[in-house]
């Protein structure tokens, strides 16, 4: 049997469609006994409630880089400096470009810029903004600087097209979960 005990995972969430996914994904490395901290963009949160995430993993949802200002903890930086491995699932497009150039607008970007552990990211888009050449030079340039990816897969899309772009499965991403920090 697989294990994820000991493990402290950052999982990020960004505004696609996808975001529904990453609940089940949340769910199944609890089941592997993960210990799972919620990051959402303010985007993501029009997609899925915070309140999804808080239940599923007993802990609070990070979105807002100014929730903490009463009390001394910059959690863009005491966030990364307990996990083994950020997970962002579904990354979209803008997080993409932003991470390349270094833009740290928000929580989620802001501690992707500071981590201390290996970034794993499972895009999902339009088929379109997949292929966007600045997309697949991001995505080059991530890849150089050893970011990891799993997918996109090639399917059927909420937009109701067919083409690459679909957010692998949550199955898939925990699999590549395991190889990065499993035992
Ligand atoms: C209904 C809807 C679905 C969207 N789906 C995606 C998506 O799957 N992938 C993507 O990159 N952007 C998608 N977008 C656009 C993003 O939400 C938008 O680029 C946003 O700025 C992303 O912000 P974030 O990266 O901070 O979460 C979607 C927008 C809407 C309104």
């Amino acid at each position: 049997m697989k294990s994820l005990q000991g493990k402290e995972i950052l999982l990020g969430i960004t505004g696609g469609i996808a975001a529904y996914k990453s609940a089940m994904l949340c769910s199944d490395l609890i089941k592997l006994k993960a210990s799972v901290t919620v990051m959402m963009t303010e985007n993501a949160t029009h997609f899925v409630g915070p309140l999804t995430f808080s239940t599923l993993t007993s802990r609070p949802v990070y979105s807002n880089m100014w929730a903490a200002e009463q009390v001394y903890d910059p959690q863009h930086i005491s966030l990364t400096d307990k996990a083994d491995l950020i997970v962002v699932a579904p990354a979209t497009a803008n997080i993409i470009g932003k991470m390349t150039n270094g833009i740290c607008d928000d929580l989620l970007s802001t501690t992707l810029c500071g981590a201390n552990c290996d970034i794993l990211l499972a895009p999902a888009m339009n088929t379109r903004m997949w292929q966007y050449p600045a997309t697949q030079r991001n995505l080059k340039t991530l890849n150089s600087d050893g970011i990891h990816f799993v997918g996109p897969g090639t399917g059927r899309l909420a937009c109701g097209t067919e083409g690459a772009g679909r957010m692998s499965e949550p199955a898939e991403i925990l699999e590549k979960i395991i190889e990065l920090i499993g035992k």
